[in-house]
Formats: C-alpha cells, structure tokens, sequence
C-alpha cells in the first residue's frame, strides 16, 4: 500500500531546456498553496524533518541536485530517492518524514496547504504511533 504519491511531472522541453509548471488546486497540487519554502546549504550527514503533521499536504521536489525522502505510516515504511526536478511527492497528513543524503546542490522545494503552525506537528515519534493508531493519550496516562 503506498501512503504518499510519486509524481511524474510533466516537463515542457524543447531545444532551449526545460520548464515545469505548478498550479494550486490541480491534479498534481490538490490544495491551496498557502506556503512555499526550500532547504539549501543541507550537509550530507544530516538529518532533516523527523517529525509528522497532523493535517499539511505538501508537494516536495528537489528543484536542484538529491536527496533521500524516508516516510512511515506508523505501519510501513518507504526510502524514496527525490533526484530530478520533475519527480515530486505528494504527502498528507499523519506521516512521519526524515530527510537525509542532501547533496550540496540540493534545494528541495516544498508546497505546502497551510501556513507555518507548530499546532500541526508531532515531533514525538512515540506520540505519533499512538496517534496513527488511534489511541488517545488520555487513555495511556496512570491514575
Ligand atoms: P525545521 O522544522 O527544523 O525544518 P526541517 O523540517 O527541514 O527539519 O525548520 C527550521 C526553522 O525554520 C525553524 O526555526 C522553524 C522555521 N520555519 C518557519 O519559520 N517556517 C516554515 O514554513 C518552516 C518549514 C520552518
């Protein structure tokens, strides 16, 4: 079962290079792009993400250069190779994402359907799990 979406993009291409367009609301982008950001500079032995959210959809591509996407459901697990400017991913909600590998050109590019909300995040791996699997923490805490 796959919980994100490998995307194709389609490339406009012809003796003067090469162009890729991104429209809100379509096939490819079915959300509202409230928000557009780009990591760069990202050294080879880091690890970025490492977090879930709650509700954000994003479109992730890496405009310039690779890196590696890894995603969990809680359930499974999934390592996707982002390297080439017309492969994107499409991820919502409850997943839990790790960016690594960056190569120094890499500039991954993201769309995302909200704005910047910390409310959004699980940063807890532990409190994800829990949360995919549908298990209140109210129902975990003693006493
Ligand atoms: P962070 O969430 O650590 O990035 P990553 O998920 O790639 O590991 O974000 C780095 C910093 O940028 C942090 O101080 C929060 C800030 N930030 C914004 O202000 N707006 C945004 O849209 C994002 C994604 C991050």
């Amino acid at each position: 079962m796959k919980f994100v979406e490998v995307i194709d993009l389609n490339v406009f291409g012809d003796h003067r290079g090469s162009l890729i367009s991104l429209e809100e609301n379509s096939a490819v982008v079915p959300f509202d792009v409230k928000r557009v950001y780009y990591i760069f500079d990202t050294k080879e032995d880091v690890v970025r993400g490492k977090h879930a959210h709650k509700k954000l959809e994003q479109l992730v591509i890496a405009v310039s250069g690779e890196c590696n996407f890894y995603v969990d459901n809680g359930f499974e697990q999934q390592m996707i190779k982002i390297d080439r400017p017309s492969k994107a991913i499409y991820i919502k909600g409850l997943v839990w994402r790790e960016m690594m590998d960056f190569s120094d050109d890499c500039v991954l590019m993201v769309l995302a359907s909200e704005h910047y909300d910390t409310a959004d995040y699980i940063y807890d791996y532990d409190e994800f799990v829990r949360e995919v699997r549908g298990i209140p923490l109210s129902s975990l805490k003693k006493g």
